[in-house]
């Protein structure tokens, strides 16, 4: 038997309620932020990860699916959007819509990385982006802002926000000599990536996880002591804008991210119930990276959270309820059944959701089927029913039958479909 690829599942039909869910209370909540959707593709050319995520990065280094095409071009599979997205900002000049452009995303990402709860090979990310002439620290507190209210929104009230600043091009490399210096005597003895991060990506040593080489870490210099001027007062303006939006954080002066780009304002969110894999959002400000990309000029800040993890966080009475069906058309022979083909239609063209069943049964089944289905309502359909020109219609719920015209049944059943999707709202 095939199945699916490791690190990969089906999302089925009882549980795509929970990510529509999760998906529209985004777009409900980003379009207030005056946030816009954009759709990139799934694959890019390998070099537009490798020059923004970084090539001694994880993600470029180990975790991407890269191919070459029937052309022998080498495309991979998009691990983040990011990149995707500041490509888009460039290649459709996207200054010229305005100082600042707002985009948010969601889809599939892929990262060749070892599954285990709350990691996966293919994930689902949701994200946006600001992108433009401003590195306003109050963009980057609105950014948070709306990340706050849209997990509040969908229930996850277990959280904590840890921002930092990982400095600009001025601060950082006197910072990573710094930290070098610092390391240099106990590096031999702390663990294989740190080894080799030392080498080639020294900052990602303060994100080590291992047990034994925390103590050391810890006395490592803190980046947020060595920033410029210019980084210090914008970390700083980020954390008044926040605290003057009523928005609780902790400072983390180890958060430093795995992807290259970032610049200034890193964050993440952590969520209760996660395990290993806490990080329930990442992001941060990367200014610069339209000009690494061959762009102009530009300031951006952005986020994204794994919906899986969302899943995973999520409290388990956030009650999504499922679609059922308004009505089940029960028939009896070949007239009715011709005649439930007609109202079914009717009815669906109303936006009702409607099923019958293809095969015949006897009456007994077919209400035991209406019951199965969980229909609001049955409705009868045999050849009596058809000489009078009247339908019985069944009220599910309460067992209450009526004798009705088509056009009585038509509109009492569309009423009651706005009622109830007045409810769900
Ligand atoms: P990231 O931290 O690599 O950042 O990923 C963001 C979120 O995606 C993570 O916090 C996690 O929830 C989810 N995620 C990542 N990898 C996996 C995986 N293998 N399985 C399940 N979930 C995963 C970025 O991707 C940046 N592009 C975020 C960003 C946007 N920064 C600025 N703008």
């Amino acid at each position: 038997m095939i199945q699916t690829v490791r690190g990969t599942f089906d999302i089925l039909p009882n549980e795509v309620p929970r990510w529509r869910f999760l998906e529209e209370t985004a777009r409900a909540v980003f379009r207030c932020y005056g946030y816009r959707e954009i759709r990139t593709p799934i694959f890019e050319r390998t070099e537009l990860f490798a020059r923004s995520v970084g090539e001694e990065t994880d993600i470029v280094a180990k975790e991407m699916y890269t191919f070459m095409d029937r052309s022998g071009e080498s495309l991979s599979l998009r691990p983040e959007s990011t990149a995707s997205v500041v490509r888009a900002y460039i290649q459709h000049k996207m200054w010229t819509w305005g100082s600042l452009v707002k985009l948010f995303y969601l889809g599939p990402h892929f990262r060749y990385e070892r599954p285990q709860k709350g990691r996966f090979r293919q994930f689902h990310q949701i994200g946006a982006e600001a992108i433009g002439q401003s590195d306003d620290p109050a963009i980057d507190a609105e950014l948070i802002e709306m990340i706050e209210e849209y997990l509040e929104r969908v229930g996850v009230s277990e959280r904590v926000l840890f921002i930092n600043s990982v400095g600009c091009s001025q601060c950082r490399p006197a910072y990573v000599r710094r930290l070098k210096e610092a390391l240099a005597d106990a590096i031999a003895h702390m663990c294989e990536n740190c080894r080799r991060r030392y080498e080639t990506n020294p900052l990602r040593i303060l994100d080590c996880k291992v047990e034994a080489d925390q103590p050391i870490i810890e006395r490592a210099p803190a980046l947020v002591d060595h920033l410029c001027p210019a980084c210090a007062a914008h970390f700083e303006a980020v954390r008044r804008h926040l605290e003057a939006r009523g928005i609780a954080y902790r400072i983390a002066p180890r958060l430093v991210r795995g992807l290259d780009y970032y610049t200034r304002t890193a964050f993440e969110i952590t969520g209760a119930r996660l395990g290993a894999q806490n990080a329930l959002v990442g992001g941060g400000r990367y200014d610069g990276l339209s000009e690494i990309l061959g762009g102009p000029p530009a300031k951006g800040i952005g986020f994204a959270l794994g919906m899986e993890r969302l899943l995973l966080a999520l409290p388990d009475d956030v009650a999504i309820a499922d679609e059922t069906p308004d009505l089940y058309i029960a028939y009896l022979g070949d007239a009715a059944r011709r005649e439930a083909f007609r109202l079914a239609r009717r009815l669906r063209r109303e936006g009702l959701v409607v099923l019958y069943d293809f095969e015949e049964r006897k009456l007994r089944r077919l209400m035991a089927q209406a019951d199965r289905v969980k229909a609001s309502y049955a409705v009868l359909i045999g050849e009596e029913e058809l000489a009078a020109g009247r339908y019985t219609l069944r009220d599910m719920r309460t067992g209450e039958q009526e004798a009705l015209s088509e056009e009585a049944l038509v509109h009492k059943l569309v009423a009651a479909r706005a009622v109830s999707a007045n409810a769900r709202r």
